[in-house]
């Protein structure tokens, strides 16, 4: 079986954060997001994986060359130019000859996408779009269903259009007839052109309702929300990271060195070779990736803090993206931020 990424996009509303990193390559947990639903493609039986690339392509080939270490074969098709969710999977045509999956990759999920395969064949579509619902679906594509098949798609409806909360998970099966559905060299959006197409064109598409969790992490909000909602599932928490070795409900790797009278409050995540200055006190709500020195006295909840950074002593911070390479001053105070390693400095969430 093979899948497809989509890896294209800008990640332009997560900025600062996808300055120098594309959005797929975002962490959850201290691991790219991309490697993430990677692993589980593998786990549901994937073979092969394809990721279509636009910005910033190298950083994401870089770190999984053919995907080998992982124990799956990765290959790449590259775009020039956006040619858009529609035309990255026209791209891959040459490649595909059975049924196969498409995912957007800013999403955090646990869906079966062996039960969903299995319902794309027993419902006998061109297409199947997983479903979820959301509070408000202006930002996304909403969806219609009648007796298991989608009747109307909508994507980013203006408030007066939205009539259901049921939208486009981004996670598809489609048979590669959709093929002929799009045409080739051409900015193409398989939600605003090819789905609308399809529906005209009295094609089935079946709509799969059996989602667990969902979430894209289109903007900052929604990148913290993702992290909370994990730190507070713990059977969520155990499956993202295929262990479940917790203490209560925190998480720390082996080689994390806590220093005198240091406290970790759960939830919370510590990854690999983290260091916990005396007093400090890391938590509620901490994700602290690896390589991350934490100064005595300091104080980090609800803050997502990325690879390699070393915060000074007497720190406060709380509700804020600490991004790879950055320090941070001795007694700083930071709330609410995005923090970068850039010139340009924080930036508020
Ligand atoms: N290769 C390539 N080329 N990939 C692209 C391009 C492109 O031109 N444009 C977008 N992508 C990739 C993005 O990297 C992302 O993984 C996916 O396609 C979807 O793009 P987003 O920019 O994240 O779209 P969205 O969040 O506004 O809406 C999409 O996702 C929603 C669910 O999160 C749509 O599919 C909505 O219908 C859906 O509800
Ligand atoms: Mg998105």
């Amino acid at each position: 079986m093979k899948a497809l990424l989509l890896a294209g996009g800008k990640g332009t509303r997560l900025k600062p954060l996808t300055n120098y990193l594309p959005k797929p390559m975002v962490p959850i947990l201290g691991k790219p997001l991309l490697e993430r639903t990677i692993l589980n493609l593998i786990e549901c039986g994937f073979a092969e994986i394809i990721i279509s690339v636009c910005y910033q392509p190298r950083e994401i080939d870089r770190y999984f060359g053919d995907g080998s270490k992982l124990g799956v074969k990765i290959r790449y098709v590259r775009e020039d130019i956006p040619l858009g969710t529609g035309g990255a999977i026209k791209n891959a045509e040459s490649y595909i000859d059975s049924t196969f999956a498409v995912l957007n990759s800013d999403i955090v999920t646990q869906i079966n996408l062996q039960e969903l395969m299995d319902y794309h064949r027993k419902m006998k579509g061109i297409a199947t779009i997983a479903l979820t619902s959301v509070k408000n679906p202006t930002q996304y594509g909403i969806v219609e269903l009648n007796d298991g098949y989608i009747s109307i798609f909508k994507e980013k409806p203006k408030p007066h259009e939205v009539t259901s909360n049921l939208i486009n998970a981004g996670i598809y099966v489609f048979e590669p007839e959709i093929f002929k559905y799009i045409s080739a060299d051409q900015v193409v959006s398989v939600e605003r052109n090819t789905f609308p197409l399809l529906l005209s064109s009295k094609m089935k598409i079946a709509g799969y309702t059996d989602m667990h969790y969902w979430m894209d992490i289109g903007t900052p909000e929604k990148y913290i929300q993702a992290h909370n909602d994990i730190l507070n599932n713990t059977e969520l928490f155990s499956k993202m990271l295929k262990t479940s070795v917790f203490y209560g409900n925190i998480f720390h790797n082996n080689s994390v060195r806590h220093g005198y009278k240091s406290r970790v409050i759960g939830p919370a995540y510590i990854g690999n070779n983290v260091d916990i200055g005396t007093k400090a006190v890391i938590g509620p709500y901490a994700v602290l990736s690896d390589n991350v020195k934490i100064g005595s006295g300091s104080r980090i909840s609800n803050s997502i803090v990325w690879d390699n950074v070393e915060v000074g002593k007497t720190t406060n911070i709380a509700n804020t993206i600490i991004g790879s390479n950055c320090k941070i001053d001795n007694t700083a105070e930071i709330c609410d931020s995005i923090f970068v390693n850039d010139i340009a400095g924080p930036v508020a969430i």
